[in-house]
């Protein structure tokens, strides 16, 4: 395990072992069972390519109108509960008593990306987004505080846990791509990217 600071992103390096990467799978499968994936849509009506669902008391959504966090899932029915697993990660790397309030679960597929963006639909921004890659490596470009400029990229691994807080919790990031089936931990192949986010 290496501890990686780049524009004050903490990326913990293998951070999760085998063990517990085949444990959060088998914890996350009745989350997608009662809150089956779907894809977002944006404004403009063009469709995500990453396909999403949620643990927690709110989920994020998006559709033509825009984005927000949501009580429930489009099928109407409550978001599931955040597994065990998922939360002793959250208060092992932040020391907090406030929990998150969502676990975003994102799905990347073959030719699956996400856009540069910054997370800032939450309500308190001094609350650091945690975040767990499983799965296929995912090419992660980190930007700036503000839209545009330069921009340094990290592969990140099955088992790496990246805490986006303090200065750098207002940064630009997404998804360039994945390198689909380098990862045998789903049997599909793709790459599940967990947030952890404190809403309200
Ligand atoms: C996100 O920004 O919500 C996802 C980041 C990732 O997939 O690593
Ligand atoms: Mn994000």
């Amino acid at each position: 395990m290496t501890l990686l600071r780049v524009r004050g992103f903490d990326i913990h390096k293998g951070y999760l072992g085998l063990d517990r990467q085949v444990a959060l799978i088998e914890a996350l499968r009745p989350v997608l069972k009662a809150a089956p994936l779907f894809s977002p849509q944006l404004r403009g009506g063009k469709q995500m390519s990453v396909r999403m669902t949620s643990a927690g008391q709110f989920g994020w959504y998006a559709d033509e109108t825009g984005y927000r966090y949501a009580d429930a899932h489009p099928s109407g029915r409550h978001w599931p509960a955040i597994p065990e697993e998922v939360l002793t990660i959250w208060r092992d790397l932040t020391g907090l008593d406030r929990e998150p309030e969502c676990c975003l679960l994102n799905y990347y597929g073959e030719g699956a990306r996400m856009g540069l963006h910054q997370d800032k639909d939450e309500a308190d921004f001094s609350y650091p987004v945690v975040s767990v890659s499983l799965g296929d490596d995912g090419l992660f470009r980190i930007g700036n505080q503000t839209r545009g400029g330069k921009t340094e990229s990290v592969w990140l691994n099955s088992g790496d846990v990246v805490v986006m807080g303090g200065e750098a919790r207002l940064t630009y990031h997404g998804v360039d791509r994945i390198r689909f089936k380098s990862s045998r931990l789903l049997p599909k192949g793709g790459r599940i990217n967990l947030t952890l986010r404190v809403v309200t």
